[in-house]
């Protein structure tokens, strides 16, 4: 694992969108591993201004989503799928039809689990996986405890995955409690991995990421086993590290 410590938020996104688009100048064919959440919004407005500038190109990309709510559709604004159309897909040149996102809504989550695996493998495995990191130190909805060995499932989210997330949630929608994830298993299959984190409040999370001995009890540390894996985070998320 290789870690690299930024001044701030927004050198961190640079960051990440230079390997990025190195990744996506080497292979254009690059089969692009995404996530949500507040992580990584700088770093997708950032791809699409160079996209825009000529400077990148996902014509020819794939991309496989970490995770989805069960039971909101793809129109519902607080679904994955919603916020990767808004925030990146509609501003970009990615073909749609070659972006994967689980469907939160499939008559069986458990049978949408395998077809996902299915697909990543079919497109060739993930050659760069991008991630945010949880409180509590979960990757995808891989909360504290998950085999560090598992595939993408059904996974409860814990108490206060849901807290965090509640900010998303107006006081009269019903938020889910269910996701499907990618499993620990299928990110450390990733050729290379980035993790992105901003804020004192993730410093604790960061500890155990990189110095916690590597335990299902922060998700994160199962990162110290890949090879190509890198942390980058702003000096407020480093504060905790020895
Ligand atoms: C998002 C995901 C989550 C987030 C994590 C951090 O697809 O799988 O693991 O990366 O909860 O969220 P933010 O970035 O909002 O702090």
């Amino acid at each position: 694992m290789r870690l690299v410590i930024l001044p701030n938020s927004d050198d961190v996104a640079e960051f990440a969108c230079d390997l990025f688009a190195q990744q996506l100048t080497n292979k254009p064919k690059s089969v692009l591993g995404l996530a949500t959440g507040s992580s990584p919004t700088t770093l997708y407005q950032k791809m699409i201004s160079r996209q825009k500038a000529g400077d990148l190109s996902f014509s020819q990309a794939t991309s496989f989503n970490l995770d989805e709510y069960v039971g909101l559709s793809g129109d519902h604004p607080q679904s994955y799928r919603h916020f990767m159309n808004e925030q990146l897909f509609n501003h970009v040149d990615i073909d749609l039809a070659r972006t994967f996102v689980p469907n939160g809504v499939a008559d069986n989550p458990n049978d949408e689990c395998k077809r996902y695996e299915e697909l990543i493998a079919l497109a060739g495995g993930i050659d760069l996986q991008l991630l945010g990191i949880g409180i509590n130190g979960h990757i995808g909805f891989n909360e504290p405890l998950s085999s560090l060995s598992s595939r993408t499932r059904v996974k409860t989210l814990t108490k206060s995955t849901i807290e965090a997330n509640s900010r998303f949630f107006g006081d009269d929608e019903r938020q889910p409690t269910d996701s499907m994830t990618m499993g620990i298993g299928t990110i450390l299959d990733a050729r290379q991995v980035v993790l992105l984190a901003t804020g004192a409040h993730k410093a604790q999370a960061i500890k155990g990421c990189v110095e916690g001995p590597v335990s299902a009890s922060c998700p994160a540390s199962a990162l110290q086993l890949h090879e190509h894996a890198i942390v980058v985070v702003d000096e407020a998320a480093a504060a905790e590290l020895t």
